[in-house]
């Protein structure tokens, strides 16, 4: 049975983010006629036997979902592979997986033929509680991450928390990352009500898609007033400079909502360090992002690489300064610019090798 629907508003019409626990079942038993499936070879191979006529299909491409899939030198194969299954525009590509699979079917789906629609089964957490709303699509060229991207919403998003059975427990805490980011720009009060619920909701199902269920209704306030990133979303990116620096500087052995965990306790430790906001912020958030991101409290992040990585952020606005997304002293979130002196410099390194682990 669906259990809910909730009804997103994008430039190229509305499309409904459904929970339905019997989702995949319910595809497998009606594949659509031009459907060209990209499935995560993983989740293909751990639930084979819930979509056997998907993977006897047509059209089926399976991807290793690794970062590296999504970088822009992979698409070549994706393209041939769709052309070789004669695709059309009035066909639909259908992505079973987490972020990187959703990451390459949207962007196919932006791109080939000027367009196919997509629909997405995510499979994380990570994807389910956040990524699958939002429109964007984002990937790697080079060394560069989601340096590419588009604006490109799906028709339709199934959500059953069923595949979490199977996640990591890596993964899984990935996820809460993202969602201790949507519920800490709802504000301290919200934050704390979330982190308050971290172990019911790692315990129970029902607590789980509670939780998802907000942290897209959240989501939603901001993709829906700011689709295109031009002004309010933008805090969306809390935790990511900090975050998207560290897996950079690691070649990515921290998975991305783990690094946007670590992310968010630099974010309020730099605000307090930096007189903008308070150490008890601080303090309030750091037992719960660090139960997050325990595992890689002293994981080694290079500080040149960091710092490196941090120097091409997207948000920055020229050579020698730093754009950053930060809580101000009432722990509300807003970005402004700061220069990447050698005092920042310092206080990175501090956070990385003392503040981090404590
Ligand atoms: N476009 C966006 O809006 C957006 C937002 C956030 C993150 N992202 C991107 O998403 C990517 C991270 O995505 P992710 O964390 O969802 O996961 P992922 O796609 O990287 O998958 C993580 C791991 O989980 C495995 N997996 C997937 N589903 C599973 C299941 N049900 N059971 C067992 N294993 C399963 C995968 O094979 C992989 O090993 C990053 O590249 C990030 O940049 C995109
Ligand atoms: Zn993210």
């Amino acid at each position: 049975m669906s259990e809910a629907v909730l009804t997103i508003q994008s430039h190229t019409g509305p499309y409904c983010a459904r929970f339905d626990e019997d989702g995949l079942e319910r595809l497998d038993a009606d594949v659509p006629a031009g459907a060209h499936f990209i499935i995560d070879a993983k989740v293909a191979d751990l639930y084979r036997p819930r979509m056997a006529h998907i993977l006897a299909s047509a059209s089926v491409l399976l991807i290793e979902a690794v970062e590296p899939a999504k970088s822009l030198e992979r698409f070549p194969a994706y393209v041939e592979h769709l052309v070789a299954q004669g695709l059309r525009r009035d066909h639909v590509l259908i992505a079973i997986g987490g972020g990187i699979i959703q990451d390459i079917t949207c962007f196919l789906s932006a791109t080939m033929l000027r367009g196919v629609p997509w629909r997405f089964y995510p499979t994380t957490l990570l994807a389910q509680c956040d990524s699958c709303i939002g429109s964007k699509s984002s990937i790697n060229c080079g060394a560069a991450k989601n340096i590419l991207g588009t604006f490109t919403p799906p028709r339709e998003v199934v959500i059953s928390t069923r595949f979490l059975d199977t996640l990591d427990l890596r993964d899984l805490r990935s996820g809460i990352g993202e969602m201790l980011k949507v519920h800490a720009i709802a504000g301290p009060e919200v934050f704390a009500d979330f982190a308050a619920r971290y172990d019911s909701m790692l315990a129970g199902r029902p607590e789980m898609i509670k939780a998802i269920r907000r942290a897209l209704e959240i989501k939603q306030g901001y993709i829906e007033g700011d689709e295109f990133d031009q002004g309010p979303r933008l805090v969306f990116n809390l935790g990511h400079s900090f975050g998207h620096a560290m897996e950079a500087a690691t070649d990515f052995a921290i998975p991305h909502g783990i690094a946007v965990s670590i992310g968010l306790d630099m974010a309020n430790w730099m605000s307090s360090a930096l007189k903008i906001g308070t150490e008890a912020h601080w303090r309030a958030g750091h037992g719960v992002l660090k139960k997050n991101y325990r595992g890689f409290e002293t994981t080694p992040i290079p500080l040149d690489r960091f710092l490196a990585a941090l120097a091409k952020d997207k948000k920055n606005k020229g050579a020698g300064s730093v754009t950053l997304i930060l809580p101000d002293a009432q722990g509300r979130i807003f970005r402004d610019t700061y220069p990447a002196d050698a005092a920042f410099q310092a206080l990175c390194a501090r956070y990385l090798t003392e503040v981090r682990a404590s």
